[in-house]
């Protein structure tokens, strides 16, 4: 008689430690088939019962009845709370969720912020112009001319070809009340030079104004050249604006940006819309070279005056510098490419 109390109890024990680790709908239905199922443990105990001595009998089927209905109402009370936390897909919505993969804002953008909040300080606003450009702001009011090599259809991505003329690209003509031209042919722009002529026809001097911006260009990438990159164009104008302040703007940028130590220096250069015109290089320290990020110079009058700003009253300065080239100085990257591979490796430094 003993001996089968004791398995009785051996059973209830085990289906309690058993129940007490069930953490889902599927461990609940696996529980029930070991203790309570027509195979399970309960029932293996059923047919001992008749081997018992008759007095003892009723004392001992008691027991076993009791330790059925324990195990029978403790798993439906467990099923019951299981049900009531698991949605119709059998998802246990209590359950901690995966944390979502948090992006951050890419390299580039971070340095836009940076730069925009730099030149802010030292009272510059912000502007923007379209990607989509005419020919007036990219070439024309920025005094390329027609004839100018960088007007070059294979040098640009043109989106609406000008009118054939016998079977040859050619340009349309235009004509403006203003400057003699009018837009024609749609273009993606080639510099943020292009918003210098867009700020000044909105607003008068004096300006001061810095403008982050895509820009696009037919080039072969290499380690320095994407066709697609970013620029920060500056534009000062007010009156008796000089080189002087051109200059010590740029080197106190440089050296706010770059740190105290860094070199730069200016080389004399062409742009058509500035007179006299530089190019700015910073020391690049990792690579032992001098690296451009981009050209400056004093606003040509020509532009001035493409924008009814009378040059003789009013002067001004201008830059367009690569924001690839200064991030890639200011972070020691030393491919451009890493910018557009989508790596999050990489990404993920900054
Ligand atoms: N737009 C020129 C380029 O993309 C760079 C540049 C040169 C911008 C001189 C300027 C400037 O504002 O004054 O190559």
């Amino acid at each position: 008689m003993s001996d089968l109390l004791e398995q009785i109890e051996e059973v209830s024990t085990a289906a309690a430690n058993d129940l007490s680790a069930v953490k889902s709908l599927a461990d609940l239905e696996a529980f029930r088939i070991k203790f309570l199922g027509a195979k399970g443990a309960v029932k293996a105990l059923m047919p001992l019962l008749g081997k018992v001595a008759k007095e003892d009998k009723p004392a001992i089927g008691q027991k076993l009845n009791g330790v059925s209905q324990a195990l029978t109402s403790a798993y439906e009370l467990r099923k019951a709370e299981l049900e009531s936390t698991t949605d119709v897909m059998g998802i246990d919505v209590t359950e901690p969720g995966d944390r979502p993969a948090l992006g951050r804002r890419h390299i580039l953008m971070q340095v836009v912020d940076e730069l925009v909040e730099l030149f802010g300080r030292m009272g510059f606003s912000t502007a923007a112009g379209p990607e989509v450009e005419d020919e007036f702001h990219n070439f024309v009011a920025l005094n390329i001319p027609q004839s100018h090599p960088a007007r070059d259809p294979l040098d640009n991505y043109y989106l609406q070809p000008a009118k054939a003329e016998d079977g040859r690209m050619k340009e349309q003509r235009s004509t403006d009340s203003s400057s003699g031209v009018r837009p024609s042919s749609l273009l993606l722009r080639t510099q943020t030079s292009t918003v210098q002529i867009r700020v000044m026809e909105k607003q008068k001097p004096p300006i001061r104004v810095v403008i982050p911006g895509r820009v696009y260009r037919p080039d072969t990438h290499d380690d320095t050249h994407l066709s697609m990159f970013h620029q920060l164009e500056a534009l000062v104008i007010d009156k008796g604006v000089t080189m002087v302040d051109l200059k010590s703007t740029i080197i106190q940028f440089v050296h706010a940006y770059f740190g105290e130590d860094t070199k730069v220096r200016f080389r004399p250069s062409f742009f058509p819309f500035t007179e006299p015109s530089a190019e700015v290089d910073v020391w690049f320290e990792d690579k032992q070279k001098w690296i451009e990020l981009g050209g400056c110079g004093m606003v040509h009058p020509n532009v001035l005056s493409a924008v009814n700003i009378d040059p003789e009253e009013y002067s001004g300065w201008a830059f367009g510098f690569g924001i690839e080239r200064i991030a890639m100085r200011k972070y020691s990257i030393n491919n451009i490419r890493l910018f557009v591979e989508n790596d999050i490796r990489f990404l993920r430094q900054f």
